[in-house]
């Protein structure tokens, strides 16, 4: 059954954000890399490949759907940035944006009884848990490291990096 016209609206609106997020960061890494601090550029750099993938799970489900794809134009991400603080809280709240936006589908879908829809979303509900844990928690490393020990995040992150690759150093 395909999905409605007002969900096929609102679908593709979220892909136009998972996209605009995908961009966002990529400035931030940008930002980063600028700045002397790789490791905070390579943890945005995956961030923004992050964001692709879910635009495009979110792309592939209005084209399994039956939908037409219409990516809507995408703001251009901000810049410029004056500290490491600004743009990591930046990044928090486009994903405490992101999750609200998400929930709005959820409900669209309970309202609609779409329940395809509802248990493709559920995934979405669980990454953004996810990612609002570790985007507030960056960001409270980033405000008690201080900007002049930003060294000290870049080795947090490494080590983080590290951990997750299972290299175990
Ligand atoms: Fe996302
Ligand atoms: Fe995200």
């Amino acid at each position: 059954m395909p999905i409605s016209n007002t969900m096929a609206k609102a679908i593709n609106a979220q892909v136009g954000r998972e996209f605009g997020a995908h961009f966002q960061y990529l400035e931030i890494a940008s930002h980063f890399h600028d700045d002397g601090l790789p490791q905070m550029g390579a943890f945005f750099d995956q961030q923004a490949a992050e964001e692709h993938e879910h635009a495009m799970r979110f792309l592939q489900y209005v084209r399994d759907s039956g939908a037409k794809v219409a990516i809507p134009a995408i703001p251009a991400p901000k810049a410029a940035y004056k500290s490491s603080k600004e743009a990591v809280a930046l990044a928090l709240k486009w994903e405490q944006e992101v999750t609200a936006h998400i929930n709005d589908l959820v409900d669209l879908a309970i309202k609609e009884n779409d329940h395809a829809t509802r248990v493709m979303l559920n995934w979405f509900v669980t990454e953004q848990v996810e990612e609002l844990d570790t985007m507030g928690e960056l960001l409270q490393i980033v405000e008690r490291a201080g900007e002049p020990n930003m060294l000290l995040v870049e080795e947090h992150v490494r080590r983080k990096a590290a951990a997750e690759f299972g290299a175990g150093n």
